[in-house]
């Protein structure tokens, strides 16, 4: 039987989940977090359904060993290929990601957005979905980025080269007439300073991670789970990928000098 002083659980392909974290902790100040980053698995975004379904389903059953009260998919490409298969697994609520094609639909001005996102969530059949409900009247453009979640993961957010590889991707979208971006995948949040020069200042850059956050605060209170007010225990960190190499990258980008990366079990 959980309650509201237990952890939400959160989890990624990779660091990009941090990008939500960020947004879970502004809207939740007093939840504790477990955060699991599949580092040692990433990148998502080139890998089979079946293949995330089981990464996916292996961390949810650890953070359920941490006691989380809710899990929060903070990745679009396991959203879409496992966040059906975990909701018919495990009876805790699951918040998933989903390309912001409705909020993108309603700004643009040109008619033409454009969707940043892995290979994974863009050929996926969620994602067909949503285009099918919010995306008519407007001109939708997709742009797989495989390479932009190694950036993030290596800390790599403002070099000439990280310049390069993301000009690549958005040119083509400026040159069609986009005048909105979807970023589609959690980690792209990190890349937000270098896109947002690129793209130029009339276009407009959206995720969905205040929306992921308010919509966890609704299912928290709805189950009555909100933690009480008061300064929470300190958030954790697994990964199975490489500690030290991340451990750098986890503090710059959770602004956080005190969050230690740990080792995930050998067994997940
Ligand atoms: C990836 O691991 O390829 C990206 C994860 C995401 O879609 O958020």
């Amino acid at each position: 039987m959980t309650t509201p002083t237990a952890p939400v659980g959160v989890f990624d392909s990779g660091l990009g989940g941090l990008s939500v974290l960020r947004d879970l902790r502004r809207a939740l100040p007093h939840e504790r977090f477990v955060y699991v980053a599949d580092s040692g698995h990433v990148p998502y975004g080139e890998k089979s359904e079946v293949y995330i379904r089981t990464r996916s389903t292996l961390i949810t059953e650890f953070l359920l060993t941490q006691g989380a009260k809710l899990i929060v998919v903070a990745c679009n490409t396991a959203t879409a290929a496992a966040v059906n298969h975990l909701r018919s697994r495990f009876t805790l609520p699951i918040v998933g990601m989903e390309p912001a094609v409705k909020p993108a639909a309603a700004a643009t001005r040109s008619g033409v957005v454009g969707v940043l996102a892995t290979t994974g969530t863009l050929s996926s059949v969620k994602f067909a979905a949503l285009l099918a409900r919010f995306g008519r009247g407007v001109r939708v453009l997709t742009e797989p980025c495989p390479d932009w979640v190694e950036l993030v993961e290596h800390g790599e957010f403002d070099s000439p080269q990280a310049r390069g590889v993301i000009a690549r991707h958005v040119e083509p979208l400026l040159a069609a007439g986009a005048d909105t971006l979807i970023l589609g995948c959690t980690h792209y949040p990190f890349l937000r300073p270098l896109i947002a020069e690129i793209a130029g200042p009339d276009v407009a850059l959206i995720d969905t991670g205040a929306a992921v956050a308010r919509q966890t605060h609704r299912l928290l209170s709805a189950h009555g789970l909100l933690a009480a007010a008061g300064t929470p225990p300190e958030s954790a960190f697994y990964t199975s990928g490489d500690c030290a190499r991340l451990q750098p990258v986890l503090r710059r980008l959770c602004g956080d000098c005190a969050a230690h990366m740990h080792p995930l079990p050998a067994a997940v």
